[in-house]
């Protein structure tokens, strides 16, 4: 009796600590005290200790110790907010399975209570610099391997699809998703474990690039034998083969598509052409089909190049792993065999031959010599071939890409006095995102380009001192999604980068009245 009277207690304390905790969604659109020192007057922004999601003593060191390494107040303090914000607002639920034994990770995008492939592998990216081998359940280690072994989940029951719902175990409810209440999609879906379907390439390869980014910096080939971590390899194995299938049998016939998807909508980048086919694709090209970009927003040709080139750039890497696994060698030369396979195809179809700028890649394509060329912010892009590995910054063709991409003759560069990036149709004409601000200062070594391209970043955040989806490139006060957690993360990651390869640029003023332009 009075054993069960201390955990009522104990647990409606606990509830009354949590209830005090404001939504970040409402916090992150007001101000907070200490405001930085700059000319900016940038907010605080991270949660009080009590209210984080996650502790981890080294990423608190690593915003320490970069207070002496930036010299800017602004720059410090948009670091401060942003580089800690997974952490601090996104792991909705962190423990370990009490049917399987495995730990489990469910990691939120930020304003939406939903797990993204995509989003989920990237917000761990960000601690990769900090990521080593232990077993301790605090440690990022514990954390990486809970997103892995609940993708490999989510890629095993349901391959085609984008987001999911909280694993059971968490006792989270599953959140409403109204767009999606609709859809039509073959092959049909749990909702009780998927928040969206739509099937994107890219969230197959963030399953390889979360699985090789944990291995390449932990050698932990035992976590990889342990659960179903193979056979969710062996599930995207099967995707990739069957959305190479194209649309016409040789005969003339249509073929069975392996998926379709139709949503009512008034946004034509909802759903699909042809009763949820997409555009004709032709056969014998080797690029694997994708029927959303990484944007969710529909293809117009299905051979998205960039998110064919992450998916061959991963695949070589995870068929390391699965190399080492012990009796998969196999699969592993399957894995080695398609990344080449993709690889050549790339350059066989992806590259086009532009009058104004030489060789450069195209962004969608379909086969039939019909070619998208433009860029969207989202990784993977065209703009972040080399910072995901694909090729080498000085790569001739890419850096062909990269001038029409950063110019007036990419249809989704967006340009202003207060912001100029590349955008995407998510948002729309007139608002380019920071997140392809900050793949540009990743993908350049041009001093002044990365300074000048910072100083912007740095000035645009409406004094909330968060990385915003996208702005209005006439008007930074109207911007889309006040928590973001990827793009936040994906910000400290770039200054962390910096700190290595042009550590000058973090003792520069970024103020308004500094000599940079
Ligand atoms: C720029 O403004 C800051 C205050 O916002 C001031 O401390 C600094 O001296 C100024 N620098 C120049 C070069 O005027
Ligand atoms: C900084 O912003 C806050 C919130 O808008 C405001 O209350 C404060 O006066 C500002 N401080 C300065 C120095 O502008
Ligand atoms: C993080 O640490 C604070 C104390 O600094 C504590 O109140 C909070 O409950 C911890 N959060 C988690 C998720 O353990
Ligand atoms: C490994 O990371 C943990 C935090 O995740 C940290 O406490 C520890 O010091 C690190 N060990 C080494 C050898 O760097
Ligand atoms: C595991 O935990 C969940 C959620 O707390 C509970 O519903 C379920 O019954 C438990 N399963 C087992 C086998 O204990
Ligand atoms: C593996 O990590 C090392 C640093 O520890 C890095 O130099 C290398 O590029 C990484 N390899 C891959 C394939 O990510
Ligand atoms: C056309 O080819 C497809 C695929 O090989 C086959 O399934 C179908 O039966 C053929 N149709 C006719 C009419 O021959
Ligand atoms: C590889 O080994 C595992 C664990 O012993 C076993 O479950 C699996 O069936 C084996 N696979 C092959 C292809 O031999
Ligand atoms: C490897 O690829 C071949 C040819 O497609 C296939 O027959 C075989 O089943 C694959 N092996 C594995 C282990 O997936
Ligand atoms: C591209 O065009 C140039 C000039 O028209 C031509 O010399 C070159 O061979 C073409 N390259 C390809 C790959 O078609
Ligand atoms: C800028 O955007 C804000 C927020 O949407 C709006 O309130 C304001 O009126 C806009 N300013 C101009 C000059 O249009």
């Amino acid at each position: 009796m009075y054993l069960l009277v201390s955990v009522g207690l104990l647990l409606s304390f606990k509830c009354l600590a949590l209830a005090a905790c404001p939504d970040y969604s409402d916090y992150s659109q007001q101000y907070h005290a200490p405001f930085s020192s700059g000319a900016y007057n940038l907010s605080y922004q991270r949660p009080a200790p009590a209210c984080r999601t996650f502790n981890s003593s080294s990423i608190n060191d690593v915003v320490d110790r970069m207070q002496s390494v930036i010299s800017d107040p602004d720059l410090y303090r948009l670091f401060q907010n942003s580089y800690p914000n997974t952490v601090d607002t996104a792991v909705k639920y962190k423990g370990v399975s009490n049917t399987t034994g495995e730990e489990l990770t469910f990691l939120i995008t930020g304003d939406i209570n939903a797990m993204w492939l995509r989003d989920s592998a990237n917000q761990m990216q960000s601690y990769l610099p900090l990521l080593n081998a232990s077993s301790s359940p605090d440690s990022i280690a514990s954390l990486y391997r809970g997103v892995i072994n609940l993708q490999a989940r989510y890629v095993l029951t349901d391959p085609y699809c984008n987001s999911f719902q909280p694993p059971v175990e968490s006792g989270l409810a599953p959140a409403d998703n109204g767009a999606a209440s609709d859809d039509t999609v073959v092959p049909s879906y749990n909702r009780n474990s998927v928040f969206e379907c739509k099937y994107e390439l890219d969230s197959l390869a963030a399953f390889l690039e979360v699985s090789s980014n944990y291995y390449n910096a932990t050698q932990d080939i035992a976590f990889f034998r342990k659960y179903n971590w193979v056979s969710a390899v062996q599930a995207v194995m099967g995707v990739a083969e069957a959305m190479m299938t194209p649309t016409y049998a040789a005969n003339g016939s249509v073929n069975d598509s392996p998926y379709t998807f139709t949503r009512e909508t008034t946004r034509a980048s909802e759903t699909l052409e042809n009763d949820g086919l997409g555009n004709p694709v032709q056969g014998g090209t080797g690029l694997i089909r994708s029927a959303f970009r990484p944007s969710d927003d529909a293809t117009i040709y299905q051979f998205l190049i960039p998110s064919n080139m992450m998916f061959s750039r991963y695949l070589d890497s995870a068929a390391i792993i699965m190399g080492q696994i012990g009796n998969q060698t196999e699969l592993a030369t399957n894995m080695t065999n398609l990344a080449a396979s993709l690889r050549s195809a790339i350059s066989t179809y992806g590259i086009v031959n532009s009058t104004k700028y030489g060789s450069i890649y195209a962004y969608e394509v379909d086969g039939y010599e019909s070619q998208n060329l433009m860029d969207d912010a989202n990784i993977p892009s065209l703009l972040a071939a080399p910072f995901f590995g694909y090729l080498a910054q000085d790569d001739a063709v890419y850096q062909n890409t990269r001038k029409k991409l950063l110019s007036a003759d990419n249809p989704y560069f967006m340009r202003g006095p207060a912001f100029t990036a590349i955008g995407g149709a998510h948002d729309g004409p007139g608002y380019g995102w920071p997140m392809a601000s900050i793949v540009r200062i990743l993908t350049s070594s041009d001093e002044a380009e990365i300074t000048g391209t910072l100083k912007e970043i740095v000035s645009s955040t409406d004094g909330l001192g968060l990385i915003h989806e996208s702005i209005n490139t006439f008007n930074d006060s109207d911007w889309t999604r006040q928590w973001f957690s990827w793009a936040n993360g994906l910000f400290g990651q770039m200054i962390l980068d910096l700190q290595d390869r042009m550590p000058q640029v973090l003792m520069q003023s970024y103020q308004p009245n500094s000599t940079i332009s």
